[in-house]
């Protein structure tokens, strides 16, 4: 990609994701730091970033390893550390044949909820010569992916201990339905800690000890070591901070890495302002009836409407009249879909400006 000119913010063309890399390093010192002082590890899910940039800078703060959710993440990822995690289950040749092509020192751990997905894994690995280690997914109340009892999960971690082509490594689970503020949190956490801490039991009953028993998220970061079995957390929006950290108390406006840089184009409308950033900048993810993202630099400014772009902005609780032309930083309200939209970022690092690439970023067999 050739580098456009200029990269002043001022005078980039918008809309184009915008990176703090101070606020990046900030971010991850804090949650390196908290993990170390809990006696947790961090192995950070990419998906938010898809970046080799970021990725270095959360392992360079500490990160023991990281987690991605796709074979192009693990590809490009594995050239930073042999320590992944694929937090989602490998259905289908495809995605198998391309985790086989990773390279050899690569110590990969997939996570998956059934013997339907586990033995084709330990056919391929085996025919490829190679050793997947395996993480038994648990539902811990998301109700999304994860064995329902801890029966099941001492079932399928049985046969992962006996297959050739794979070895059980622990267990994985998503407490991805505590999305309130943490205060609101503990009766949550203490049915997840209850849940995992039976299939830690039930697998230690039949001397099969999960060497990682893998947890976490951004909304429940701070109250992570609630859960006493768990030995890492794969927290990942927290690298950058979004709208939704922000309201539920888990980040502040300071800690926000990542905005959208987006220039006002009419201002015809009363009360309102567009500006060129709509769903395929911010994406259309809602949030709780109360728009798509508000102005970093002024928050009582929401985006209240979004085709694909146009931004809306409601001015009515504002003082604020803004010019064709003017720039403006939104927060999104979920930060890894917005990211996933760009083609790249613009990072600042103090007085300098960067084009970041994702090099994680995009689908299909011709990625890559
Ligand atoms: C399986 C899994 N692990 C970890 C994460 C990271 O969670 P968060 O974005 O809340 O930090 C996610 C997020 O969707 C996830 O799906």
């Amino acid at each position: 990609m050739s580098t456009p000119t200029p990269l002043d913010p001022r005078e980039v063309e918008t809309p184009v994701g915008f990176l703090d890399l101070e606020r990046v390093r900030a971010n991850a010192q804090r949650v390196a730091g908290y993990a170390a002082a809990k006696g947790l590890g961090w192995r950070p899910h990419i998906k938010t970033h898809k970046s080799t940039v970021v990725a270095r800078i959360q392992l360079e703060a500490g990160a023991r390893g990281l987690t991605v959710a796709t074979p192009r993440e693990a590809e490009v990822m594995s050239s930073l550390t042999p320590d992944l995690v694929l937090a989602y289950p490998p259905v289908g040749p495809a995605k198998l044949e391309r985790l086989n092509r990773l390279p050899e020192h690569v110590d990969l751990k997939v996570a998956l909820d059934d013997a339907s997905v586990l033995r084709p894994l330990a056919a391929s690995a085996r025919a490829a010569g190679r050793t997947f280690g395996v993480l038994a997914e648990l539902d811990a109340g998301l109700g999304r992916v994860g064995v329902q009892s801890a029966e099941a999960l001492v079932r399928l971690a049985s046969e992962a201990s006996t297959l050739a082509g794979v070895r059980f490594r622990g267990i994985l689970f998503y407490p991805g339905h505590l999305r309130m503020p943490p205060e609101e949190q503990v009766a949550g956490l203490e049915d997840v800690a209850r849940r995992v801490r039976e299939a830690v039991d039930a697998l230690d009953g039949v001397g099969l000890h999960p060497e990682i028993v893998s947890g976490g998220s951004t909304p429940t970061l701070w109250q992570s070591h609630l859960i006493d079995t768990m030995t890492e957390i794969r927290a990942g929006s927290c690298i950058f901070f979004d709208r939704e950290g922000l309201e539920l108390g888990v980040a502040d406006l300071g800690d926000i890495a990542y905005t959208v840089l987006a220039t006002v184009v009419s201002t015809a409308v009363p009360g309102r302002a567009v500006v060129d950033a709509g769903s395929k900048a911010l994406s259309k993810e809602e949030r709780g009836g109360r728009g798509y993202g508000f102005l970093a630099d002024r928050p009582e400014v929401r985006v209240v409407g979004l085709s694909e772009e146009h931004g809306i902005l409601d001015l009515s609780g504002s003082a604020w009249s803004p010019a064709v032309g003017e720039r403006v930083r939104i927060v999104p309200n979920h930060v890894c879909v917005s990211v996933n939209l760009q083609d790249a970022l613009l990072a600042r690092d103090g007085e300098h400006y960067a084009v970041l690439a994702l090099e994680g970023r995009g689908r299909g067999p011709w990625i890559g």
